[in-house]
């Protein structure tokens, strides 16, 4: 018995999605479609780990949904879901939970930025947040997870967390006939961290990265903004007053350049490099409008599309509530096999 392929990828219903976890991510899902079997999840437990308001976590998680579905996933072919309908990932946190050490929890650098000087008073779920997230993984026993390079610390930890579960409990695992040759109950899953588009920065500052929680709005592109927005957005974009260079290495030491060069590549599927073959030696007045245009020509339809699946709330809860039937079956079957594995009785 070996591993069949898998991807699972999940994003928080936790304010405005934005061109970051656009082309870091959902842009990614959609290919995968066509060579592997695709989960993808709208984490709202993961959001809770912060107040939301529930008519905003609602509108979020919709918001979310639409735009899996306008940029391309098929809910017929992927699932999609949002993650509080299959209560199997709240069960199998709790194990992850007893299996990671508190010391691999504050080691985190996302929980030490959102908890700042305040770490006594957050809430416990954003301490215990990636075992929640190694949880979604590994209920379903992914081998990859596409995502940006922000959660590649958390992604290390569900790969730790996965092998100290095989190691703890290499005997009952062996016993009950439910490892591969090698032993494993659970892949070390791979993360999928590739393209120019891993980390879009801020389009105020290129050292900072483009955020939910920004409280500019000029600092990041919102996938409900229309073209008009979009346009604006960049060409007010902080640069440089250098030229753009004619390749890769020399846009070392020039984060905004190397910033809006990337999501060209991105949004256009090429690499940095094509792009400076075709504008290395041009300035901003050249660039900036063709970015504008290209933007505005993969997110303006999308953004359509989302809005036309948002007038209708009842067609997107009955995408996500088939989505976690068929999610919710896999998982029952791995959380059985976990039960018995840790002598639980059923
Ligand atoms: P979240 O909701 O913060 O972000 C969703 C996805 O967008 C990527 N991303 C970016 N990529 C490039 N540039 C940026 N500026 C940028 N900002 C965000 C993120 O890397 C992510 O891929 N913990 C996760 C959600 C999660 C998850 C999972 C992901 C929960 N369970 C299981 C994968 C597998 C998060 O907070 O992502």
């Amino acid at each position: 018995m070996s591993f069949s392929p898998r991807v699972f990828s999940g994003i928080q219903p936790s304010g405005d999605l934005h061109l970051g976890n656009y082309l870091g991510a959902i842009r990614r899902f959609v290919p995968l479609q066509a060579t592997h079997e695709t989960i993808y999840c709208v984490v709202d437990m993961h959001a809770i780990t912060v107040w939301q308001e529930p008519e905003a976590l609602r509108r979020a998680t919709r918001e979310v949904a639409a735009a899996f579905i306008a940029a391309g996933i098929d809910p017929k072919r992927s699932i999609i879901f949002n993650q509080s309908q299959v209560p199997q990932h709240a069960e199998l946190a709790w194990v992850f939970n007893c299996i990671a050490r508190i010391g691999w929890m504050n080691r985190m650098t996302q929980f030490k930025d959102k908890a700042g000087k305040n770490s006594e008073n957050v809430s416990l779920g954003l301490l215990a947040y990636p075992s929640l997230m190694a949880a979604d993984i590994l209920l379903y026993k992914a081998t990859q997870v596409p995502v940006g390079d922000d959660q590649k610390q958390h992604l290390e930890l569900t790969r730790d967390i996965a092998a100290k579960f095989n190691n703890d409990y290499a005997a009952s695992i062996k016993e009950q006939g439910l490892g591969t040759e090698e032993g494993q109950f659970f892949p070390i899953t791979d993360p999928l961290i590739a393209g120019p588009a891993t980390r879009i920065m801020s389009l105020r500052d290129g050292t900072k990265k483009m955020s939910k929680s920004d409280p500019s709005d000029q600092s990041r592109i919102s996938l409900l903004d229309d073209a008009d927005a979009i346009a604006k957005k960049i060409k007010k974009a902080t640069t440089d007053p250098a030229e753009l260079p004619g390749d890769v290495e020399g846009l070392a030491g020039r984060p905004e350049a190397d910033n809006l060069v990337g999501i060209y590549a991105a949004l256009s599927d090429k690499s940095k490099q094509d792009v400076l073959a075709e504008f290395g030696g041009s300035g901003w007045g050249k660039f900036k409008p063709a970015l504008a245009e290209l933007a505005v020509s993969v997110l303006a339809p999308m953004n359509g599309e989302m809005r036309r699946l948002l007038d209708d709330p009842a067609t997107i809860d009955a995408v996500l509530r088939d989505g976690a039937e068929r999610a919710g079956a896999i998982a029952e079957k791995t959380m059985n096999e976990v039960r018995s594995i840790i002598g639980f009785i059923r």
